[in-house]
């Protein structure tokens, strides 16, 4: 449904965007992820057809971004980072307006106005003015407007930012629905967990390159090879249990928080076994040590190398 082959954008001499390839079927939901300044924006906006490409090409439902953007227009829907609300309209106006727009047939706009305003949560807010809604409000409020013509491909801008924590719980429940709806969709984000309870692939972009892509599992999986997320616990002296665990293994991001470690590892389980048994015939009375499940933001910070521009 979206397809990017070797998709690059220069600015002048700065490489904004390097040899990008990405694929993603029908009723995929993308977590696209970086820092800022990592190449997101210029993606998509290469794909909503609003920026070319300086060589490469994408296609969206089939069309080439290049050679048809009308057609990919029509099948996508997209939410820039930064929009405006036009103020002095009601929420139903501001929706009608961009039902024309869109060239919907008249006689459709109050249903679709309401149908759309119902999915978003607003139906409440159909006759307040855009300038008097909350900030989640005027993002669902434009989630609302991008979905006016029914596209099949939904293609946003770091939604969740600028939101408090509630409204970007909703923002997550209403793209979980339209993901069960079937449209596909690219999401991006420079915070991670925002995505990952809802995306099925991820992709990591950082200055410009995508240093890995694919399904969430399979990422997990290649990312956590060979190395452990511990959580590890004891009841009696935490501090020598400190020592003695940072003297067994080799110990990477150790953290503490009273009695309890987390660390990363590369130790066999062997290792890790011969550890629990020392701490438990030293007197040490460990009541909990176990495996974290490597989340995203690990493998973030594992794959990315913190480069900055
Ligand atoms: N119009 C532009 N002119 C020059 N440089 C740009 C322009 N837009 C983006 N850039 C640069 O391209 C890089 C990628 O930017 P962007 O795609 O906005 O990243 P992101 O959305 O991941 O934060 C950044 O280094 C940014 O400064
Ligand atoms: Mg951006």
């Amino acid at each position: 449904m979206i397809v990017c082959q070797n998709l690059s954008k220069e600015y002048g001499d700065h490489k904004a965007l390097q040899d990008l390839n990405l694929t993603l079927e029908a009723g995929d939901a993308f977590g696209f992820i970086g820092p800022n300044g990592a190449g997101k924006t210029t993606t998509i906006r290469i794909l909503a057809t609003l920026q070319e490409p300086s060589s490469g090409d994408a296609w969206v439902g089939g069309h080439s971004v290049t050679n048809e953007p009308d057609a990919v227009r029509e099948v996508l829907g997209y939410m820039p980072d930064q929009f405006g609300l036009y103020e002095g309209m009601r929420s139903w106006e501001y929706l009608e307006f961009y039902a024309a727009a869109y060239r919907v047939p008249k006689k459709r706009w109050k249903g679709l106005v309401d149908e759309v305003l119902e999915l978003t949560d607003l139906t409440v807010k159909k006759q307040s003015f855009v300038e008097t809604l909350s900030t989640g409000m005027r993002q669902r409020l434009c989630l609302a407007k991008t979905l006016l013509h029914d596209p099949k491909v939904l293609i946003l801008d770091e939604p969740a930012s600028g939101l408090d924590p509630r409204a970007r719980i909703e923002l997550k429940l209403l793209l979980k629905e339209l993901s069960r709806m079937g449209k596909t969709l690219l999401v991006s984000s420079h915070i991670l967990p925002e995505l990952a309870d809802f995306c099925n692939k991820v992709g990591i972009i950082e200055a410009g390159r995508l240093l890995a892509s694919g399904p969430v599992d399979s990422i997990l999986a290649q990312a956590s090879r060979n190395r452990f997320r511990l959580r590890i616990r004891v009841l009696q002296k935490a501090e020598e249990a400190r020592q003695l665990i940072e003297g067994a293994l080799e110990v990477e991001d150790f953290s503490e928080e009273g009695s309890g470690f987390t660390l990363s590892t590369s130790a066999d389980l062997e290792k890790q076994a011969d550890l629990l048994d020392k701490l438990v015939r030293d007197g040490f009375r460990p009541v909990e040590f176990s495996q974290l499940k490597t989340d995203l933001e690990q493998i973030f910070l594992e794959v990315t190398q913190g480069i900055t521009q």
